[in-house]
């Protein structure tokens, strides 16, 4: 790890966990990788290109000629900028069956550890301290109640894309994802015993924020 600074965030859906590992980068002045994006993608291309997604075989060789990237916090997927089509709830629903694919995992874990390699970094998804960067000097898993998670989904989703969609089908949905999640054979979403926790069900972004900027700094 050298004298670099890598925090790892995991956590189920809806946690939060990419808005305050947005946050803590700019208070740091380090990079951000959102490792959920880059599943997003993939499966945005994929299912663009009308592949089922038990269809392993397309999948894959539909990945080799796919390219993923940030730039300036932006995802880009094969060149075109791809930050608001991801978070529909088609993708939602559909990324976590990509996400439990073996050789996706592998190609998306070589990817971000490259990406990490030389920079100051917060990385957030869900196996980051368990296989991406085991040796990060910090590790969160940030996590909420599955009522609160669905509820800040619920808004999200209002706000941006469906409106059709209901709490309760909201709930539904996240209960699915964390099943997948946290069941799967690969890398499944669990808290390691040096994770810190920060439960937000009840705090402010700003809180959680401040409580992990707190620990980092060792106050
Ligand atoms: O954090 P998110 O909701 O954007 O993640 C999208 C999906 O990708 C989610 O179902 C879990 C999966 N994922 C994963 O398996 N491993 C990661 N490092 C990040 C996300």
């Amino acid at each position: 790890m050298n004298n670099r600074l890598v925090i790892a965030v995991d956590g189920p859906a809806g946690a939060g966990k990419s808005t305050i590992a947005k946050k803590i980068a700019k208070i740091l002045n380090i990079e951000y990788i959102d490792t959920g994006a880059m599943y997003r993608a993939l499966t945005l291309k994929i299912l663009k290109s009308n592949i089922k997604v038990n269809d392993i075989k397309e999948i894959l060789k539909l990945m080799e000629s796919t390219s993923i990237s940030f730039k300036e916090n932006h995802i880009y997927l094969d060149e075109m900028k791809v930050d608001t089509e991801i978070r529909k709830n088609i993708i939602n629903n559909n990324v976590s069956c990509i996400a439990k694919i073996k050789e996706v995992r592998e190609k998306m874990v070589e990817m971000q550890r490259r990406l990490s390699e030389s920079n100051n970094v917060i990385m957030d998804g869900r196996d980051i301290a368990t296989v991406v960067l085991p040796n990060a000097n910090y590790k969160f898993f940030i996590t909420a109640s599955v009522e609160e998670r669905a509820r800040r989904r619920y808004k999200e989703l209002l706000e941006k894309d469906n409106k059709d969609i209901t709490y309760e089908q909201v709930l539904d949905e996240i209960k699915i994802r964390d099943k997948i999640d946290s069941t799967r054979e690969i890398a499944p979403l669990k808290v390691t015993a040096d994770a810190y926790v920060v439960d937000t069900t009840n705090m402010t972004i700003d809180q959680c924020v401040d409580k992990i900027i707190s620990i980092i700094e060792g106050r």
